[in-house]
């Protein structure tokens, strides 16, 4: 089965909210985290899991959480069949790990519920999980989990490049504009914006604190993440909350000329 980081799984969302209704009003202390399990990436930014090596995973309903190096913790989930589901694994209210109990993403700490694309059902949780592009290969039993999938309609890198040409995002010819999207080959949610005097800047929109995606405020004209109110410069500065004890987002270098603006991921 293919997915998508929009639309994974759709159709199992709404047996996840209804559950979520009747969720229990008090911690429950009977709900776990998912075991952990370790895996590596290739050099393309894939994981692949032979199912079958994670009794954990393998079992319909079942679910782990996955340790890649270099990326933030997953809960790759079983809801049956040959369906699965791979999210972020921490919860976005206070970060504890999350637990999958009858086919539902839910936290043990204080029972955030959240569907399987990582929509929050039940609060104190606000803000969603991150979903990740994964599909499973029936023959081989195999599931491949793709850190570096990218949104269709953004630019991909190539050559360790971004390239946005005016006559596609005419909007960067102006000062104070923003570009976002979560380019292919790179994976995570990117903004980039025109800058007063014809310059421009490019960071990751992935908060230090504890990885949710920012989300750009029309408002303070400035980046906010939604899980602990964080704030962020256009160039990525910290200006307030936790991150300020973790750093500013990840930045790369942007350059234009008269036919586009050039970003340099790597
Ligand atoms: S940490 Fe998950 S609900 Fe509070
Ligand atoms: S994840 Fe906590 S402020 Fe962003």
């Amino acid at each position: 089965m293919s997915t998508s980081r929009r639309g994974f799984l759709r159709g199992l969302a709404g047996a996840g909210a209804g559950a979520a209704a009747t969720g229990l009003a008090g911690c429950a202390p009977d709900i776990s985290p998912a075991p952990v399990a370790n895996a590596n990436k290739d050099d393309d930014g894939r994981v692949r899991l032979l199912v079958s090596r994670y009794p954990d995973l393998a079992r319909e309903g079942g679910a782990i959480t996955l340790r890649v190096p270099g990326e933030q913790n997953l809960l790759v989930t079983h809801p049956g069949g040959n369906q699965y589901a791979v999210v972020s694994s921490t919860c976005t209210h206070s970060g504890c790990p999350l637990a999958f109990e009858q086919g539902e993403i839910v936290c043990p700490c204080h029972l955030s519920r959240f569907t399987l694309q990582g929509q929050v059902t039940n609060p104190p949780a606000k803000a969603p999980l991150t979903a990740f592009v994964a599909r499973f290969d029936a023959d081989k039993g195999e599931l491949l989990i793709d850190f570096k999938a990218g949104d269709t309609d953004f630019p991909a890198v190539v050559d360790g490049k971004l390239f946005f040409p005016f006559s596609l995002y005419p909007q960067l010819r102006t000062a104070g504009s923003v570009v976002q999207g979560v380019p292919e080959g790179y994976g995570r949610l990117l903004f980039v914006f025109a800058l007063e005097g014809g310059t421009y800047s490019a960071v990751d929109g992935i908060c230090t604190h504890q990885q949710c995606p920012v989300s750009y405020d029309e408002a303070g004209r400035d980046l906010l993440c939604p899980c602990h109110d964080s704030r962020f410069t256009q160039t990525g500065e910290v200006t307030a909350g936790p991150a300020l004890a973790t750093g500013p987002l990840q930045r790369f270098t942007a350059t234009s000329d008269a036919s586009g603006v050039l970003v340099a991921i790597s």
